[in-house]
């Protein structure tokens, strides 16, 4: 059950489950309210007033608001739950948090997981035997932060505390203590935000003080040698009895490498990252984790686990500081993963005040899809198959030079060559999509997705382009490039893309149904990750895979995934509206819905918009 809180002065309206405290429902909306503890209860700094819904009063409560206070209806947000219809008044940040614009044009209060802390500490004496540790954790929490020690600071802490005079930096991630530093070190902290693919990982090196990115960069997955897509991976994982490992050691090393090179175009050392935050789709987070992701891949797709995580990074192998955390963000099921949810804060759909209905689309080998607005938000995946990455496609290729990644056909054909090569060698996903979209528009390709014959074609069409239509071995092409080059699109082409773009297109009308909407009642259509930001909008509307909106409503929003780790290594108040990303968003599975055969079939065709219609969204 849901209940509405509205926050003063500022009219702040949101809907929250019940027991969701009056500090994370704020998060949620995105109202900063003043915390160096993170809503663990220990900084006392997070007191707001209910003038409705008041809770009973808690110990922590009496720990840090006077009697007074207690009376007026003033009570500590992160441990005030929401049982019934509340209204909080929020008093004005103390001070104002550093902001960066991040994600899908979002400003971000940076405000991380990790903090440093300067202290300086009093030398102890024969009247004041208080022990080391004691003594940093005492003056820890003066400033807010109640922490645990990890062992590792056990052992450091009589020389380094003698060593430096007492003035340290002490290193807190969450509530742990992590490590103390000689002398003040608050300059130098960064954290490593990793969007995991299953065929490139990305990887971001983040100034935690100031949001700036001092490097990021990208690489091949080295578990791409054992199988392309999750399913082959997770065969793998079935079939080989070290095939766990194998993997987990793959990714592992995979990020390590990119590390080293993030180090080296950054100059930052490896000492200073003190948390990296993971995103993935739901079978690569298990792996890295090195949890047997086969559940996932057979009926009923259960995950071993949906929660977010938090570990010792080196206790998987990544080698960041030695006592660095490795944080995970939560899964929405079996195929809906961390990147999606991380897409969906670096988007802020779900979020956003204004009701505004959106639709994210990232478009893949598994199509993921989230269609609502902050009152409600759906989400499923659609079975989408190699087509998008070139697979499966008689001169399909990767994304990489040489590829045709752009067409356009008026009275014949001109391509776009991916480094501007000077001859083509393939076609990729988005050349693939331009290709049969220019076709579609200009009728050599019909609604069924029927290629017309040079017979049929002749005297509609201008010579170059009836010359182009081929038959090889009795199967009907066209010729897209120079007839040296040989590069053709052929009827099964085409066919394999319906069925990609079939999938996707009938997840979205599924949750359109569900939500009771059209394409006109969408506000925006967002198309995420490296293939939605590279194809064309309106070749993406005319194949069908988008609904049919105003092409400039349609907006490729890059690598959303990786955005999203970086705003949740940026801020500790979006990670926890992110960890609870999956109260808000409905999982829809489309294999259990004995409508998804018909509207699969439906959506096989290729769109026919009425000269109207087209009319009126163009
Ligand atoms: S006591 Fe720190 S956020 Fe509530």
């Amino acid at each position: 059950m849901k209940f509405q809180i509205t926050f003063l002065p500022q009219n702040i309206i949101t809907h929250a489950p019940e027991g969701t405290t009056v500090f994370n429902a704020a998060n949620w909306a995105g109202l900063a309210i003043d915390s160096t503890c993170g809503g663990r209860g220990t900084c006392g700094k997070c007191k707001v007033r209910m003038l409705a819904g008041a809770n009973s009063i808690t110990d922590a409560d009496r720990k840090y608001l006077t009697k007074e206070e207690l009376t007026d209806g003033w009570r500590l947000s992160c441990r005030a739950p929401i049982h019934s219809e509340s209204i909080a008044q929020v008093p004005r940040l103390m001070t104002s948090p550093k902001a960066a614009l991040l994600g899908y044009g979002r400003h971000v209060a940076i405000d991380p997981n990790v903090a440093k802390v300067f202290l300086e500490l009093s030398e102890p004496t024969l009247e004041d035997q208080q022990p080391d540790l004691a003594r940093v954790v005492a003056a820890l929490d003066k400033e807010g932060y109640a922490v645990r020690a990890d062992p590792a600071v056990w052992r450091a802490l009589p020389k380094m505390l003698r060593q430096n005079d007492w003035r340290v930096t002490a290193v807190v991630v969450g509530d742990e203590l992590i490590a103390v530093e000689g002398g003040d070190t608050r300059d130098r902290a960064h954290g490593l935000a990793l969007d995991i693919g299953t065929t490139t990982v990305v990887g971001a090196v983040v100034d935690l003080n100031t949001g700036a990115v001092a490097a990021v960069q990208s690489t091949l997955n080295g578990q791409a040698p054992f199988g392309a897509d999750v399913i082959s991976r997770s065969s793998y994982t079935m079939t080989e009895a070290d095939g766990l490992a194998t993997l987990q050691t793959r990714i592992v090393d995979t990020i390590n490498t990119l590390l080293d090179q993030l180090l080296a175009a950054s100059g930052v050392a490896r000492e200073n990252i003190y948390e990296a935050v993971a995103v993935g789709n739901t079978t690569m987070l298990h792996l890295l984790l090195g949890i047997d992701p086969e559940p996932i891949s057979v009926a009923p797709f259960i995950p071993a686990i949906e929660d977010a995580v938090t570990l010792p990074a080196s206790e998987i192998g990544l080698r960041l500081h030695p006592q660095a955390r490795l944080s995970t963000l939560p899964h929405l099921g079996a195929y809906v993963g961390a990147d999606i949810v991380a897409g969906v804060l670096a988007t802020g759909l779900a979020r956003e005040r204004d009701e505004k209905l959106r639709l994210y689309i990232d478009v893949g080998t598994n199509g993921e899809i989230v269609l609502g607005s902050s009152k409600k938000t759906l989400a499923t995946a659609a079975p989408a198959g190699p087509a998008f990455e070139g697979a499966q496609i008689k001169c399909g290729m990767r994304a990489s030079d040489g590829a045709i990644e752009g067409v356009q056909i008026d009275d014949d054909v001109r391509l776009q060559i991916i480094d501007n090569a000077p001859r083509p060698i393939g076609i990729c996903g988005s050349g693939l999509v331009d290709a049969v979209a220019e076709l579609v528009r200009v009728g050599l390709v019909d609604a069924t997705g029927r290629l017309m014959r040079p017979a049929d074609a002749r005297g509609h069409f201008c010579d170059a382009l009836v010359n182009r239509l081929i038959e090889e071995n009795g199967v009907r092409a066209f010729l897209l490039s120079a007839p040296e080059d040989n590069i053709v699109l052929t009827q099964p082409d085409i066919r394999a893309l319906q069925f990609a773009k079939g999938a996707s297109a009938a997840g979205v009308d599924v949750l359109m149904a569900r939500l009771g909407i059209t394409a006109q009642d969408l506000h925006e259509v967002l198309l995420a990750g490296s293939f939605g930001s590279y194809i064309n909008p309106a070749s993406a509307r005319t194949i069908g895979l988008v609904p049919w909106v105003p092409v400039e409503r349609i907006v490729a929003v890059g690598n959303a995934a990786g955005e999203g780790a970086k705003i949740a290594l940026l801020s500790f108040r979006e990670r926890e509206a992110a960890n609870r990303i999956p109260e808000f968003i409905e999982y829809v599975e489309l294999s259990g819905r004995p409508e998804f055969n018909d509207i699969f079939t439906e959506a096989l065709a290729f769109p026919t918009a009425t000269k109207d219609e087209r009319r009126t969204t163009e």
